[in-house]
């Protein structure tokens, strides 16, 4: 199979078993404060585990562009990406373990043809502190699946929290309102001939399924999306979800025979010409690494750039800046002249997409620009600043001429300590990011000591607004607030959209929203601009509401019944029978001011939010207005 092969088997399969295929969502995360990518292909499906009725009913599958940023330093191994390919099938509410197991089983055995022999399966053991059973209801189905195909040898093995799946981990790190569940991962068993256990970081251990040596590779896991973390500890949904994701990129290696994804048809021609374009450093056998980076970043540069991400000092736009940085600094290291790594390469990575995105067609001379761009202006700057990091050490180290130092000589292991304040000039005047200088240390046989990476930490948070770059653990301190900030700004949606049809009239519609920390964007209908007058009332309006502290309440209802109710929908297309519906008023039953089909969450009151300022209204296309509020500074 070709990856476009393995991609459009798994959508056809499922989509045979009823599930609507969906589009990849956008690599950058909307609506979503916590994080700045997509990360996993669950994570743009969020509402619909939530309650929320998908408008293509209760069985989807896709294949999710995705972006792990903590990924970045895990590049060169033979496993990690920091961009893949999600497979996800997901069921809301519909399905549950026994068909998800045994489609999922039926897709690698039979269609993919990965021999049964070399499965093996994990789930959950159970935590007795949050009250949640063992799953022996999986491990049963299990059983009796790999039985069929006439393996009755032990497969099936458990786990604590490696079986637990949420955006934010394990149980215990999740804020309120967060979803997440027990899982069953699978794993392909390469061989005991083809890993060095003994030899990797986990050798004074036995080798198991999630040891991480490398002989076992993860290749799909199905979450049991059945929980809600809330005040009172976990509660289950109302509906049992399934999500599951695969990695395509693994499952393509392991068709592939071989354990290392850069060999598969998406990375080996790039590779190979990089070879060939080589002029220094080692072959791709005997030191991958630079190769893997290099191949690894640009894809995902691309990507991300075809997303809309410029590069930048903060957020997404400095991880993309990071990414093409680290993939020269690379380039430099195998002797590749000026930017031949790009212009060579770029068309052999992207030439395996062209397919399915097809919007890269259109946009990949604008990317290529863009990157180039990029690219030129840290070249003129590397040299110099390479210069300016031997300095450093030089003095650091005592004695020896910096200059003397050429790229690839090593010393002995050599902590240095010099001032963080130095290494983040060298950030802000040459564009060597301190992970950067970092890496062209350890090519000397050096490395920071932990107090020099601190104080340049130090200097980089006044520089930029690190919080959400990022750069570590993608939801590291803040989800909790942020999504309590989020929930309100969901309500302040429904207190907007109310009072806009109250006072400008019944023609407006939601026709979109964005959420973010700091403000929620709302377009709407609407055939002028709002004048101020108007502007205050709507205001106003919100804000009475606000301070009667109405009740906000949550309703399962036939679709039919909430439209007799007149509930408003924002999706006009198809909704399944049973819906969510949100009131808020005074008294529900008769003394509303806002009914709305939604998956939520919402606050239980709208004194919970604070008062809200109007503070911006455009244009956003034929007869559509785009209103800005936020709420108020206290
Ligand atoms: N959401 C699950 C994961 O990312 C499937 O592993």
């Amino acid at each position: 199979m070709t990856p476009g092969d393995l991609r459009q088997a798994y959508l056809d399969f499922f989509a045979n078993k009823n599930h609507a295929i969906l589009p990849s969502a956008s690599l950058v995360s909307e609506n979503d404060p916590t994080t700045l990518f997509t990360g996993s292909g669950m994570q743009p499906l969020l509402p619909y585990f939530l309650g929320q009725p998908h408008p293509k009913g209760s069985r989807v599958v896709n294949s999710q562009k995705c972006f792990r940023s903590q990924d970045i330093e895990e590049v060169g191994d033979n496993r990690h990406t920091t961009f893949f390919e999600m497979l996800g099938n997901w069921s809301f509410g519909d399905y549950f373990k026994q068909e998800q197991l045994a489609w999922i089983f039926e897709f690698f055995t039979d269609v993919c043809g990965l021999d049964p022999k070399k499965l093996y399966v994990t789930v959950y053991e159970g935590n007795q502190d949050l009250d949640i059973p063992r799953d022996e209801e999986a491990a049963e189905i299990w059983k009796k699946l790999f039985a069929k195909k006439n393996i009755t040898d032990k497969r099936v093995f458990y786990y604590g929290n490696e079986n637990w799946w949420s955006r934010v981990g394990e149980p215990t790190n999740m804020p309120d309102g967060e979803p997440g569940g027990p899982d069953s991962e699978i794993f392909y068993d390469f061989g005991v001939e083809l890993k060095d256990h003994e030899n990797s970081q986990f050798a004074d251990q036995k080798c198991h399924l999630n040891c991480e040596c490398g002989r076992y590779l993860e290749i799909g896991n199905s979450v049991f999306m059945t929980y809600v973390k809330t005040k009172h500890g976990f509660e289950e949904l109302e509906n049992k979800n399934i999500d599951f994701g695969g990695g395509f990129e693994r499952i393509l290696a392991i068709m592939n025979n071989d354990p290392d994804i850069f060999k598969t048809e998406l990375f080996a021609e790039a590779i190979k010409t990089l070879e060939v374009l080589r002029k220094a450093g080692d072959s791709y056998e005997n030191n991958p690494k630079p190769y893997r980076i290099i191949v690894d970043h640009l894809r995902a540069s691309i990507f991300l750039v075809g997303d809309g991400v410029r590069p930048s000092n903060k957020g997404a736009g400095y991880v993309l800046r990071r990414l093409i940085r680290r993939a020269m600094v690379q380039s430099r290291k195998l002797g590749i002249a000026q930017d031949e790594w790009l212009s060579n390469i770029s068309p052999l990575l992207i030439t395996h997409y062209l397919q399915t995105y097809e919007y890269l067609n259109e946009k990949s001379p604008e990317i290529y620009k863009i990157i180039t761009a990029e690219v030129d202006k840290f070249r003129k700057t590397i040299k110099g600043g390479i210069k300016a990091l031997k300095k450093i050490f030089g003095k650091a180290i005592g004695g020896i001429d910096p200059d003397n130092l050429p790229l690839g000589m090593k010393l002995e292991n050599n902590i240095i300590r010099v001032d963080g304040g130095e290494v983040f000039r060298i950030y802000e005047t040459y564009g060597l990011s301190p992970e950067i200088s970092q890496e062209i240390m350890t090519d000397w046989g050096l490395a920071f000591d932990e107090q020099t990476m601190k104080e340049c930490e130090e200097a980089m948070d006044k520089h930029r607004e690190l919080s959400r770059s990022s750069s570590t653990g993608m939801f590291k301190g803040g989800l909790g607030e942020n999504s309590e900030i989020t929930t309100k700004y969901h309500t302040a949606t429904h207190l907007l959209h109310s009072a806009l049809r109250q006072i400008l009239g019944q023609h407006v519609q939601q026709k979109g929203s964005n959420i973010t920390g700091e403000r929620l964007r709302f377009d709407f209908s609407h055939p002028q601009a709002l004048t101020k007058e108007e502007i205050n009332q709507v205001e106003t309006q919100i804000n009475n509401w606000i301070e009667s502290d109405l009740s906000v309440a949550k309703k399962t209802m036939d679709k039919q019944e909430a439209l007799d109710a007149g509930a408003i929908a924002f999706f006009i297309e198809k909704y399944p029978d049973q819906v969510t519906i949100y009131t808020i008023g005074q008294d529900l039953e008769n003394d509303w001011i806002s009914k709305e089909f939604c998956g939520g969450p919402h606050v239980d009151k709208t004194g919970e939010i604070d008062r809200v300022v109007f503070f911006k209204e455009q244009s956003c296309g034929a007869g559509i207005r785009r209103a800005y509020i936020r709420f108020e500074q206290k």
